[in-house]
């Protein structure tokens, strides 16, 4: 190639990368003003739903804050929250009555989210001081912590339950009760944080965790701990069931 042509064919690749940088700053613009808008439509949706929900409260006379609290939350983060309402009180109830009251050591809730299973353990009997809640939600711990002023509440990723706490407890978990979305996440993860998780309490303390979903959290197959779990409790939106596993 001669030296005029090599220089052409430089201004060509010049002028193409300048319109590619044309497109790609139109692209990202368009991109930003589609999350843009985006972000006030959950916000405006967000808002309607709570106003209906004030409605409604006006007209039946009762408060429903944590539920909007909760509804909220989930607008924002639908698979980290994943549930639309807060545990009712006969699954809450169900999850607590795994829990001896009169065992030793900690009782840790992992998202605890608005705090209704925390209520029903408090009311079957375990010391709030007992209890060391880990909720990633920032509002929900704050509003745990004025909740519980007795209780440990840490926020972060329950997933990290071996960092989080291995300093924290100062002795073995006497059971792990969890509301976190466990389904969403991949087996493995699943496995890890349940194993991690029985790694910090006593043999045979129980790691309760309730579910929507028909099939059971961990399949029995991955072995390694016991298995049982309760009735569907239908009387639940939507009805969940509880599973109990424990280390032999
Ligand atoms: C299905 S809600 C259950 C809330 C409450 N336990 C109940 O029964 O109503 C799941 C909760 O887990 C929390 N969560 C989700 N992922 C989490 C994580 N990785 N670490 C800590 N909390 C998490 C959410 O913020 C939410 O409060």
């Amino acid at each position: 190639m001669s030296l005029p042509a090599l220089r052409s064919f430089e201004r060509q690749i010049e002028r193409q990368l300048r319109l590619f940088e044309i497109r790609k700053n139109l692209i990202e613009r368009k991109i930003e003003r589609q999350v843009r808008l985006f972000e006030t439509k959950r916000g405006g949706i967000g808002k309607k739903i709570e106003a209906q929900i004030r409605q409604f409260e006006k007209k039946r006379g009762i408060r429903l804050d944590d539920e909007v609290r909760f509804i909220r939350s989930w607008i924002e983060r639908p698979l980290t929250i994943g549930a639309v309402t807060p545990s009712g009180k006969i699954l809450a109830r169900t999850m607590a009555r795994y829990v001896d009251p009169n065992s030793n050591g900690p009782v840790v809730e992992l998202g605890p989210g608005t705090g209704p299973v925390t209520e029903a353990l408090v009311k079957a009997g375990v010391a709030p001081e007992r209890l060391v809640l880990v909720e990633f939600n920032p509002g929900f711990c704050r509003l745990l912590r004025a909740r519980y002023p007795q209780a440990t509440v840490v926020q972060g990723d329950a997933y990290g339950i071996r960092r989080l706490l291995e300093t924290l407890l100062i002795q073995p978990a006497a059971a792990v009760v969890s509301g976190l979305p466990l389904v969403t996440k991949p087996i493995r993860q699943r496995l890890r944080l349940v194993r991690d998780a029985l790694d910090l309490m006593l043999p045979g303390a129980p790691f309760v965790q309730f579910t929507y979903s028909v099939a059971a959290p961990l399949p029995r197959r991955l072995g390694g701990f016991s298995v049982e779990s309760s009735e569907r409790i239908w009387m639940n939106i939507p009805p969940a069931r509880v599973w109990v596993y424990r280390k032999p």
